[in-house]
């Protein structure tokens, strides 16, 4: 794990400081090491290009860059569902054929599109997979799709066919499935994608709160300044820039030059700082 992310603005965060002294009683030290990871799609086209990230345990990172940068690719390595060629270790196992089916227990991926996500014939049977898989006792599957529906506002849509839901809907039972396991490591590409503002904000203030390792990929700007204290940004299958979110989400040319902008609070602060300006002089 030598070339590993030559650009991180400051290494020693206090998350940093407290995995390195975890890591010396035996605990290790990151969550998620990619080394070196390279990805071209069955028709030659080329998503990762030899990347590489460190994410410690309990951080959150977001993940940005223009549409096709490689976030869904990249997030697809994270429990095997996509094999490039490079190392990936999650929580200290390398992920390999051997390997994967432990390595997605501590996974929980959501995909960006829920279609990919849900396949059985209600929404109880999609939230209980995860459980079921784990072999819970019946009674605390039950008790486990309960608390996942309520964590995203779809209390008593056990028995709805998750096929006839709205698109947001259909989202939202995306992220439950994952939540009913309690996964070590949540990796979530556009969560908040077609979620209506009360369950967007229901969703923000649960991944606040939640104490565990959190990648997220989106264009939800805002989403990624109040959650997330580290953001990556990736362009052509590559880490352009790695750092405190609050000093990358404040970059306009930055932003700019990988077609974002700024998040949507930030440029109601200019705006209204400009007006201020504008009537004083
Ligand atoms: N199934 C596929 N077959 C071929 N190429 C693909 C496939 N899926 C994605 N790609 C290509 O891989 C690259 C990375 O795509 P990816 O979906 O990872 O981007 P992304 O950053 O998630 O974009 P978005 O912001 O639109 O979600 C793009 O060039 C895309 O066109
Ligand atoms: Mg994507």
């Amino acid at each position: 794990m030598d070339n590993v992310n030559s650009e991180i603005r400051n290494p020693k965060s206090e998350i940093e400081k407290f995995a390195i002294c975890n890591s010396q009683f035996g605990i290790h030290k990151y969550a998620v090491e990619i080394a070196n990871l390279w990805y071209a799609y069955p028709d030659g086209n080329k998503a990762l290009s030899g990347l590489s990230l460190r994410i410690t345990h309990g951080e959150k990172v977001a993940l940005i860059g223009r549409n096709g940068a490689g976030k869904s690719t990249l997030l697809m390595h994270l429990n095997g569902v996509l094999r490039g060629n490079g190392k990936i270790v999650i929580d200290g196992l390398e992920l390999t054929d051997k390997t994967v089916k432990e390595v997605r227990k501590k996974v929980g991926l959501v995909f960006q599109e829920p279609n990919e996500q849900l396949f059985c014939p209600t929404v109880f049977d999609d939230v209980a997979f995860g459980p079921l898989n784990l072999r819970f006792p019946k009674d605390e599957v039950r008790e486990r799709v309960e608390m996942a529906l309520k964590l995203v506002g779809l209390e008593g849509y056990e028995e709805r066919a998750s096929f006839h839901l709205s698109i947001g809907e259909k989202k939202r039972v995306a992220i439950a499935t994952v939540l009913s396991y309690s996964p070590e490591i949540l990796a979530f590409d556009e969560p908040s994608s077609n979620l209506d503002p009360k369950h967007r904000r229901m969703l923000i203030n649960w991944l606040k709160s939640v104490d565990k390792t959190l990648i997220v990929a989106t264009h939800d700007l805002d989403l990624a300044l109040e959650v997330c204290e580290r953001c990556v940004v990736l362009n052509n299958g590559q880490t352009v820039t790695d750092g405190r979110s609050e000093e990358i989400l404040r970059d306009e040319d930055l932003l700019e030059k990988n077609d974002l902008e700024l998040p949507l609070c930030l440029t109601a602060c200019f705006e209204f700082s400009q007006k201020l300006v504008d009537n004083l002089s």
